[in-house]
């Protein structure tokens, strides 16, 4: 079991990034949440103090805690196979945290949880001292397909969940203000089938992000892109990580793209799905892909990956 979140984690740097930006004008303006939270309970500000009880590094708003969670799937010859065992993790309120690993060590499932869409056989999820119950509109999830509704423009699409709750008249200046974030401020009248691949994730960047998100869930996000699009989107993510201060989770296999983004790499194996290590990043943004640093960090990564051989016999059965 690890404890991915050791006081001695990287408060500094991200502190210092965010010491940055916090002066930064949000592309939401005012700060103002158009959301009613459903599974955590009413959200905080992102300004608000730390709940009580709350501490260290991943207190106030848009932390997450994760303790000794649990996840077990059934199968069908009626055992109960486990995706995840007793992971351990804090994740700190406008942090960036990659989670990689192989095919199959629960890195969805983990972000599953801490979305609400699956709830833990055992342990302990929580946001901001909340428990996680299901689904809010306060945690954003972006997969790598962008799911984008084919009937509606990108200005629809994007306008979708303010509309869903019945949000979009005292909203809508957002959806301008979000298109215009992502990129595509020219587009909102064009529909999914004509944007390129790069395109679409933003779109979807963009519906998720209306929302105000405290943190920011992403699956895979740029899995489905070109080698060129996608370390244009990765700039494109941390530029609006900048101006959004938001926390990010996101799942990706590629360890460039883990080391370019994050401020913590969290490197799970399967077998079952578990924590291996948690590895800080502490390279000043924005980052080169060719220093000594990033090459040895990403060699260690590797060997990590290696070394756990669980490679060859992975967790789950087809
Ligand atoms: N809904 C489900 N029902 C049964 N097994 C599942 C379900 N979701 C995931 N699993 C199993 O849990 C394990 C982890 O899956 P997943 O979280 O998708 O891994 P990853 O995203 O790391 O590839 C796998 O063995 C997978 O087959
Ligand atoms: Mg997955």
């Amino acid at each position: 079991m690890v404890n991915g979140g050791g006081a001695a984690e990287p408060g500094g740097v991200r502190n210092g990034t965010l010491g940055e930006t916090a002066a930064r004008p949000r592309a939401g303006g005012d700060g103002s949440r158009p959301w009613a939270s459903t599974g955590t309970g009413p959200a905080a500000p992102r300004s608000a103090q730390p709940e009580a009880g709350a501490s260290g590094p991943s207190s106030g708003a848009g932390a997450i805690e994760i303790r000794d969670a649990c996840k077990s799937f059934p199968h069908p010859d009626g055992t109960l196979v486990p995706a995840l065992a007793q992971v351990d993790l804090s994740v700190g309120a406008g942090e960036y945290v990659a989670l990689i690993g192989p095919s199959g060590c629960g890195k969805s499932t983990l972000l599953r949880l801490v979305a609400g869409l699956e709830r833990a056989t055992s342990g302990r999820i929580s946001l901001d001292g909340r428990p996680i119950e299901g689904p809010g509109a306060e945690r954003g999830l972006v997969f790598q397909n962008p799911y984008l509704f084919p009937w509606l423009d990108i200005r629809g699409n994007v306008a979708f969940g303010l509309r869903a709750r019945g949000r979009y008249a005292e909203g809508k200046d957002l959806v301008d203000r979000y298109l215009e974030l992502v990129g595509l401020g020219r587009f909102g009248k064009v529909y999914p089938h004509h944007l390129s691949g790069g395109m679409a994730q933003r779109a979807a960047l963009a519906r998720a992000l209306i929302n105000r998100p405290l943190v920011l869930l992403l699956d895979e996000p740029l899995g489905a892109l070109d080698a060129f699009t996608r370390m244009n989107m990765q700039d494109e993510i941390l530029r609006i990580r900048e101006e959004e201060r938001i926390t990010m989770v996101m799942v990706t296999h590629d360890v460039d793209e883990a080391i370019y983004l994050s401020d913590r790499i969290v490197v799970m194996t399967a077998g079952p799905g578990r924590v291996e290590t948690v590895i800080p990043v502490p390279f000043p943004r924005p980052r080169a892909r060719n220093t000594p640093d990033f090459l040895g960090l990403r060699g260690r990564i590797l060997e990590i990956l290696n070394f756990a051989g669980r490679l060859e016999e992975p967790a789950y059965q087809i």
